[in-house]
């Protein structure tokens, strides 16, 4: 079947990986990045698609309602796959007003523009049926429990887990009925954007899907987020601010298996339902933090644990989640999606990637990338 699909933030962190797997997967499909390449955007994590016939890329805001509905009805739309967002909880923190805009004004923009194109047909494109696929995060359940400080043995376990560590540091893990409970600015924005996506569906029969998933981490993150951000650091022996005690407790997913169940759900997940997305992995920060230090000192020849003397234990962030954990069994069990990738394995793979893309990181470090825009495509 071909397909036309607009993938929404598609020249961010995971939104690129998503654009790559859709462009080389099915060359069938038509593949339009939208994208309004703010500070995450850049288009250098595209840069080996430029010229492939079945991608495009737009550069716009998803605010923007007119320019949407004519992009959609231009390009006979049929899929969105929604990921543009303002996604770094400390910038939410100091600019809410940001989030609540492009979070949820913008998914509402989205919405609607992909109403007024699929009502009138039936919610189909010609004999396509239209699936409008908002990509969320588990931040909006809250914090979990952390009743087993030490960690106990993980009741469940996938490819992920399954390297030297397989700890759970609490009973309970985040559920797809769970009730939403979001604590920062930026999960309460993705929380609203949540329950507008679904009321789309009860009130006018959008069908849609949300997924929820854990922290991603791989290449293209842009380093302000944690494991980007230290892997640099520690390379160019600069302090590593590790918030409060570094306990609290993250799931980790490497970003190219969070783009397989982007794929295997846009195409069989039911329309109405949502799917939580992770990899049974929790981690405490300064564990993880242990590992990157070990992990760039080795492969930069160092002798391992030389630069544990970078760790800065700063103040806390503000109403700091202290325990993500998702439980993603339905997926596993309803459309048979598992990891593919062993935590220390994907570290190790994300750490050589950052240390031979230098030029990458010091392009975003400096500002440099967002010249990129004009150069490729001109003024606008
Ligand atoms: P990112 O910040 O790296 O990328 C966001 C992209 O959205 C950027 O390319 C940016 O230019 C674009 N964008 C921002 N505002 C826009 C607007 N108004 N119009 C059009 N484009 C706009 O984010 P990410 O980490 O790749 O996250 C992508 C999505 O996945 C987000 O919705 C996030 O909430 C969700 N998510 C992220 C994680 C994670 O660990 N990073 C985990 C679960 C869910
Ligand atoms: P981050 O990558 O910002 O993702 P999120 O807040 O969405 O989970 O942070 C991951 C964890 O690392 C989180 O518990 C906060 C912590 N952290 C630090 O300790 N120091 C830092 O400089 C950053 C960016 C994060």
């Amino acid at each position: 079947m071909k397909r036309s699909i607009i993938i929404t933030g598609g020249a961010g962190f995971i939104g690129s990986h998503v654009v790559r797997l859709f462009v080389n997967k099915y060359p069938e499909y038509r593949i339009i990045c939208l994208d309004a390449l703010t500070y995450a955007g850049n288009l250098a994590n595209l840069k080996d698609l430029e010229g492939k016939p079945n991608y495009k890329f737009v550069k716009m805001d998803i605010c923007d309602f007119d320019q949407v509905y004519k992009l959609m009805k231009d390009e006979a739309v049929d899929g969105i796959i929604h990921l543009a967002a303002e996604s770094h909880v400390d910038r939410s923190i100091k600019d809410p007003f940001t989030f609540a805009k492009t979070n949820v004004l913008g998914t509402l923009s989205l919405l609607q523009a992909a109403k007024a194109c699929w009502e009138p047909g039936g919610w189909k494109v010609g004999d396509v049926p239209c699936r409008f696929y908002h990509i969320s995060t588990d931040e909006v359940y809250g914090a979990l429990e952390m009743t087993c400080p030490e960690g106990v043995e993980a009741p469940f376990t996938t490819k992920a887990s399954s390297g030297s560590h397989h700890l759970a540091y609490g009973r309970d893990f985040f559920t797809e009925d769970m009730k939403y409970q979001p604590h920062s600015p930026y999960s309460a924005a993705k929380a609203s954007s949540d329950h507008f996506v679904r009321a789309f569906h009860d009130t006018y029969g959008m069908p849609t899907i949300v997924t929820n998933c854990s922290n991603n981490y791989g290449p293209y993150q842009f380093p302000e987020k944690l494991i980007p951000l230290f892997i640099n650091n520690i390379r160019h022996r600069k302090p590593l601010p590790v918030y409060g005690r570094g306990e609290n407790v993250r799931d980790w997913l490497y970003v190219e298996d969070h783009a397989r169940a982007i794929d295997v759900i846009f195409h069989k997940g039911k329309v109405a339902e949502t799917y939580n997305i992770g990899g049974f992995n929790e981690w405490k920060n300064i564990d993880v933090i242990k590992l990157l230090i070990n992990t760039v000192d080795r492969l930069l020849g160092r002798p391992e644990g030389a630069d544990m003397d970078l760790i800065s234990f700063v103040t806390d962030r503000a109403g700091h989640d202290l325990r993500y954990a998702i439980d993603s069994r339905k997926l596993q069990r309803e459309l048979g999606w598992e990891p593919s990738l062993q935590f220390e394995e994907g570290i190790e793979k994300t750490v050589r990637w950052y240390l031979d893309n230098q030029e990458w990181m010091d392009n975003v470090t400096s500002g440099d990338y967002q010249k990129y825009y004009e150069q490729m495509y001109g003024r606008r």
